[in-house]
């Protein structure tokens, strides 16, 4: 047995930890009492135990999650928050008791309507006391923007902002020392609440990490509506099976992967890629089982283009290179993309029985006069965000099946065009990166692991974590010169089996050698 005096201060420890502990669920349980502001109705809180399986049981099951798990001790406060008199969204806060005096607010996906539980839990376990919304309505469908506008303008801004100034009012009731800085991670539909916030709420944020953003959000919706016009549904001669656009993939790496250096199955620039799939026309020396009819030819060229209105302007840029085998059964599957039938139905005609397979272009411009409550996120003058001095960090996976990463570069150009600035200027506030091997937000063929969410976290180092990565730049101003990556070989938690720092856009990777291409060093941003 230790001496005494050796055991006491742990001893001391140890109970003024139970103590401290005991305090923070006293403080949890008692705080529905104390939430008295005007909007806010407080549902429930609940005290959560680190490891608990929490149960979701009323979530929408459109939503998919019946279930989170939490991994720190936690403060969960559920909220009802009117936001006009048509319109009320769910906030939930999730205040972790090892805080770290960080502020943050999650965003939502698609056209939904789901408070993102696994975000909450991410962030709250990062220390940050954190709040997401519903967006305004339950579940992913569009059927709750039918005649209701208020609902629409939670979607395209009001949820997410509600959710931040009320947020930043919460942390500063609950925690004595407030919160020195406010963060805000998000992808996809969350990605563009993100840049919402930087366009709209410029004074709001410290720093804002916004994935894959949904933005130009209308041409966004036309795009994808405009993939089924070009497949056809199965069985067509224009149709591609997932096997067909394997064999295009296959025929796209060919012509693009060794553009960077290195034959690694990643194109890490698809600004060089221009793919020529007339080559595996069946009958000229393609074999068979690896060739693809005129009429298929036609289509991946198609979908490789951009979109353009019927007075040739640009509606959207094209699909980029290498995300075919991802892309191929959801975008070219040979149905309507549903949330794109849904903002038509809903939100364009105010007709639940509209059709998209008889989409057309027309109806991508009738949308794009609407853009009700600025749905576009579009705006490209960032003064006001870069006078407050706000961060931001976005970045886009090179095979985003769902959102084109070229949008993203479209909208770098039209920010320095905007506000006349060099890339070394925007680099003070805003900054791009590309993620080559990267899917839609999560997945991929390479180096994805770069801490956006749980999902690829590779670890919590600034070097390893785009989100701690942006708190080490507001916080020190130190601010990534590259993302790193890692490439898992069997999704999170498995080994890694190399990283790749990812560059700075408008820089590009190359490969330089010597050694082999997973050795991340014999790579160069040029
Ligand atoms: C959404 O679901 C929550 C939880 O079940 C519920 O409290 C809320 O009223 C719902 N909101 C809407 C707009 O239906
Ligand atoms: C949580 O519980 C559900 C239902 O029993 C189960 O499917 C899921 O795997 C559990 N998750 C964890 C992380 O234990
Ligand atoms: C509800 O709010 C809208 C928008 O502010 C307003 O036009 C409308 O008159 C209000 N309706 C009622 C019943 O108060
Ligand atoms: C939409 O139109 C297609 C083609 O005419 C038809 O096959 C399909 O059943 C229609 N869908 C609905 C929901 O009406
Ligand atoms: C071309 O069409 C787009 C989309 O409908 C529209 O916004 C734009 O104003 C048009 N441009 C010209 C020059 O007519
Ligand atoms: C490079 O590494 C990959 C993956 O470990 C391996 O398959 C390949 O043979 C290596 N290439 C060279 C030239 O060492």
């Amino acid at each position: 047995m230790a001496p005494l005096r050796l055991l006491l201060p742990a001893l001391t420890l140890g109970s003024a930890v139970l103590a401290q502990n005991h305090q923070f669920r006293a403080r949890c349980e008692s705080f529905a009492d104390e939430v008295d502001l005007p909007q806010v109705k407080v549902n429930f809180v609940n005290y959560v135990l680190g490891g608990t399986n929490l149960s979701l049981a009323d979530n929408d099951p459109s939503c998919g999650a019946s279930y989170q798990a939490v991994s720190s001790d936690t403060c969960r406060i559920s909220m009802a928050v009117t936001t006009s008199n048509d319109s009320e969204i769910t906030l939930e806060a999730w205040f972790p008791r090892d805080y770290t005096g960080r502020f943050l607010s999650t965003g939502n996906g698609g056209l939904s309507g789901c408070i993102q539980y696994y975000d909450l839990a991410y962030t709250a376990g990062l220390g940050f006391a954190t709040v997401g919304a519903n967006n305004g309505h339950n579940g992913t469908s569009g059927l709750p923007f039918y005649k209701h506008p208020a609902v629409l303008e939670d979607f395209a801004s009001r949820s997410v902002h509600t959710g931040v100034v009320l947020g930043k009012q919460l942390t500063k009731l609950f925690y004595k020392e407030g919160f020195k800085k406010s963060y805000y991670l998000g992808c996809s539909t969350g990605g563009r609440q993100g840049f919402k916030l930087v366009q709209q709420f410029s004074n709001e944020l410290d720093g804002i990490v916004a994935g894959a953003p949904a933005m130009n959000f209308v041409g966004l919706l036309s795009w994808s509506a405009h993939f089924y016009p070009i497949t056809g549904p199965p069985g067509s001669v224009t149709y591609l099976s997932p096997d067909e656009w394997s064999v295009a993939h296959e025929e796209i790496l060919r012509q693009c992967d060794a553009l960077d250096g290195a034959e690694d199955g990643i194109i890490e620039d698809p600004d060089l890629c221009h793919p020529d799939v007339s080559t595996i026309l069946c009958g000229s020396e393609a074999s068979a089982d690896s060739c693809l009819s005129a009429a298929q030819v036609d289509t991946v060229h198609q979908v490789l283009s951009p979109l353009l209105s019927t007075n040739g302007t640009l509606i959207y840029p094209r699909m980029q290179p290498g995300s075919e085998e991802y892309a191929a059964p959801i975008m070219y599957n040979g149905a309507p993309f549903a949330y794109s039938q849904d903002w038509w139905r809903y939100v364009v005609y105010n007709d639940p029985t509209w059709n998209a397979t008889r989409w057309t272009v027309k109806d991508a411009e009738a949308a794009l006069k609407q853009n009700p409550y600025d749905i576009q996120t579009w705006d490209a003058d960032l003064t006001p965000f870069r006078r407050a001095g706000g961060k931001v960090l976005t970045y886009h996976g090179l095979q985003d099946q769902l959102i084109s990463s070229e949008n993203s570069k479209l909208y770098y150009h039209r920010v320095q065009k905007a506000m006349g600035l060099e890339p070394s200027e925007l680099d003070e506030f805003y900054r791009f990166f590309q993620i080559s091997g990267m899917a839609h937000c999560a997945g991929g063929d390479g180096a994805n692991g770069i801490g956006n969410q749980a999902e690829s976290e590779s670890g919590t180092d600034p070097e390893d974590n785009v989100l701690m990565a942006m708190v080490r730049w507001v916080e020190e101003g130190i601010p990534p010169e590259t993302v790193r990556g890692a490439k898992f070989s069997d999704g999170v938690g498995s080994p890694v089996e190399y990283y790749r720092k990812h560059c700075r856009y408008p820089r590009r990777n190359v490969y330089k050698g010597p050694g082999n291409y997973t050795d991340e060093n014999a790579w160069e941003c040029v």
